[in-house]
């Protein structure tokens, strides 16, 4: 039985009056996390894979520790190709770098769509400009979806796809299977965004066959500086790393250096040992609980959250309304409101929710709009916050007319 009380008294922060609607942004931690981080700092404290005694050992057994439990979370094959990265973006930037740099030449097209956040869009738009490449952006459809035939379309003849697994504006759920598919009959390499999709989807690298995926930590209850960056085996290994120096290192002379063997290749320097330590405790309180069980209680909020919407005159809803073709967030605009006047306002009722662009402004500029408003769940948000939300949009739309 999914317990959203039992979850809830997990997270100190929400003991408080505070509605939290902005997990899209970055996530709520539970207890379990705190204490995971807590105990490494009073019983484990050290750097890793560097010394030989008792508490280093310590540290870096519980740091590859992590690194199985995330090699298992989305079911990759072998620990090599799970490289700790800070963040999504920094996993786009070791790819742009190591991977495209390196292998993409002038003329040869990478695509990707306008349903991108900055971190999936201008890494690659940089990489187009710096190896001469071409830059192509897959559209969407009046429903919010990529649009199929301009997907075919683009993806034909391209070297290089990148693609959010869930979008975070619209919510849109693209089918990255099919598009990995298109992308390898093609004879393209093929990036996934997972930063809004892997805190309540399960992602399974090996049946999804992408060659790269990317996702932050904080996003699914972990602290800040636990990124992960997968990559097929072969291709890690052909690559060259984003940063040089320290553990990452096989040996190094005056004339030339050699890197150390995968992962630790594109781990250089002290890496966020604290950080990767409460993501394993992260893995283990949403493996404990179960994706599937997240999820369904996650739909069942945003079908909730559109169908109450509706009420609220003058809300545009933006991205599909079709609650299983999207993921835990819902933008809309509001009729002569102000989005950053909406969240103001939304602030004084203690309502956590985002406005702006949300590193997102080609799709802004697509949908026309220069900014929305936009209400994330996850785990811990329950049915009567969705009812305190529309009643705080009722008030901010009768004060604004
Ligand atoms: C779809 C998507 N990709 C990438 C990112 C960047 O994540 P980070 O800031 O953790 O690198 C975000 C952050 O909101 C996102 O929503």
């Amino acid at each position: 039985m999914f317990d959203v009380e039992k979850i809830r008294d997990d997270f100190p922060i929400l003991k408080t009056n505070l509605i939290y609607l902005d997990s899209a942004a970055t996530s709520q931690k539970p207890v379990q996390v705190i204490d995971a981080v807590d105990e490494f700092y009073k019983k484990h404290n050290s750097n890793v894979a560097r010394g030989l005694y008792k508490l280093a050992e310590e540290a870096t057994l519980q740091y590859e520790e992590v690194r199985e439990k995330t090699r298992n979370f989305i079911n990759a094959n072998d620990t090599k190709e799970i490289i700790f990265t800070k963040n999504t973006t920094e996993g786009a930037n070791v790819i742009m770098r190591g991977w495209g740099e390196k292998f993409l030449n002038k003329g040869d097209k990478i695509v990707t769509t306008i349903l991108e956040h900055h971190s999936n869009f201008v890494p690659w738009q940089q990489l187009a400009k710096r190896v001469g490449a071409k830059f192509e952006v897959i559209d969407i459809d009046d429903t919010g979806l990529l649009d199929e035939t301009d997907l075919e379309k683009k993806i034909r003849g391209a070297k290089f796809v990148a693609v959010s697994a869930a979008s975070n504006v619209l919510g849109t759920l693209p089918n990255i299977q099919k598009i990995c598919k298109l992308s390898h009959e093609n004879g393209a390499i093929c990036a996934v965004d997972g930063a809004q999709y892997t805190p309540s989807m399960k992602m399974n690298v090996k049946k999804l066959d992408c060659d790269f995926l990317s996702f932050s930590g904080h996003k699914m209850l972990a602290p800040f500086g636990a990124g992960v960056l997968y990559g097929k085996q072969e291709l890690l290994e052909g690559m060259d790393p984003l940063l040089y120096g320290s553990e990452m290192i096989r040996s190094v002379s005056i004339e030339k250096s050699e890197w150390a063997e995968l992962p630790y290749k594109f781990e250089a320097g002290t890496p966020t040992v604290d950080a990767i330590v409460g993501f394993g405790a992260a893995i283990d309180y949403l493996n404990k609980i179960g994706l599937e069980k997240i999820r369904t209680h996650e739909e069942s909020l945003i079908a909730y959250m559109l169908k109450r919407f509706q009420e609220i005159k003058g809300l545009k809803i933006i991205g599909p309304r079709d609650v299983k073709k999207r993921g835990s967030l819902v933008a809309f605009t509001l009729e002569g409101v102000h989005p950053h006047d909406i969240s103001a306002m939304l602030a004084e009722d203690n309502i956590c929710i985002r406005s702006g662009h949300h590193c997102a402004m080609p799709l802004h500029t697509r949908l026309g709009i220069p900014a929305s408003t936009r209400a994330s769940i996850y785990l811990y948000n329950k049915k009567e916050e969705i009812d305190q939300l529309v009643e705080s949009l009722q008030r901010v739309k009768q004060i604004f007319g």
